[in-house]
């Protein structure tokens, strides 16, 4: 059983146990941080930056999701400092993915008040949509790298690691080793990695072809058809 402390949220004293994340006693509270690259069935890895918080006396925000609580900890959800980082990260992103797709994202935009238009010369991360598998397509167009499906495909979910991030600096991107067609890794069309992808980057392949307006029994001939093309299934 670990120990109780106690620290300062937005001027209320709160008693958390000592070796929880800051998220984790946000989250008690019903206060939690808005998060991207972070996910219930995965591990945070405090790679976006978007749940930071302020915390008296810290030179710089701390990402709630990774950061442990300290005794005595007086933290800030709702600063001005707090809010116009969430807010530069959300227009950032929309600047260079499409986010078009992510209920979440575009949510968050709102909440924060980001300027959809703020950084009009950025550039973006234009890639061909990947549909190689009747299963699901990828469009790293909508990709923003927050890791859930590498975890997901990982030591998280599936313990299958046909996914991981290849490339450098901007040119990073969540493939397969050398770019292999998905039917040729050591994927098995799980399903965990669309199910925590936050931007519809990776769709199932009923919802793409739905998209396309297909009906269902135009969808089922098609899926039948590409998984007879990849030898099997009925
Ligand atoms: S494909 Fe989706 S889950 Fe994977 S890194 Fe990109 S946005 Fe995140
Ligand atoms: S949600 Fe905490 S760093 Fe991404």
């Amino acid at each position: 059983m670990s120990n109780k402390i106690t620290l300062t949220i937005d001027g209320t004293e709160i008693e958390a146990s000592e070796n929880a994340t800051i998220q984790q006693v946000l989250e008690s509270i019903n206060k939690p941080a808005p998060i991207i690259c972070a996910h219930e069935v995965t591990t945070s890895e405090g790679l976006c930056r978007q749940c930071v918080v302020e915390v008296e006396g810290w030179r710089v925000l701390a990402p709630a999701c990774v950061t442990k609580v300290n005794p005595g900890m007086v933290i800030f959800t709702d600063s001005e400092k707090v809010n116009r980082s969430r807010r530069t990260i959300l227009e950032m992103l929309n600047a260079s993915v499409d986010l078009s797709e992510s209920p979440e994202l575009q949510s968050q935009m709102d909440e924060f008040g980001a300027d959809r238009e703020r950084f009009p010369q950025a550039k973006t991360r234009q890639q061909d949509v990947k549909d190689d598998n009747p299963f699901f397509v990828r469009d790293y167009e909508k990709c923003l790298m927050c890791w859930r499906c590498v975890q997901a495909c990982g030591d998280d979910i599936q313990y299958t690691y046909s996914i991981s991030v290849g490339g450098r600096g901007f040119e990073s991107k969540i493939s397969t080793f050398f770019d292999t067609p998905m039917p040729e890794t050591t994927c098995v069309f799980c399903g965990n990695c669309v199910a925590v992808c936050p931007t519809n980057a990776l769709k199932s392949k009923t919802e793409f072809f739905m998209d396309q307006g297909l009906d269902y029994d135009a969808i089922r001939r098609e899926k039948r058809a590409e998984k007879k093309k990849m030898g099997g299934g009925k």
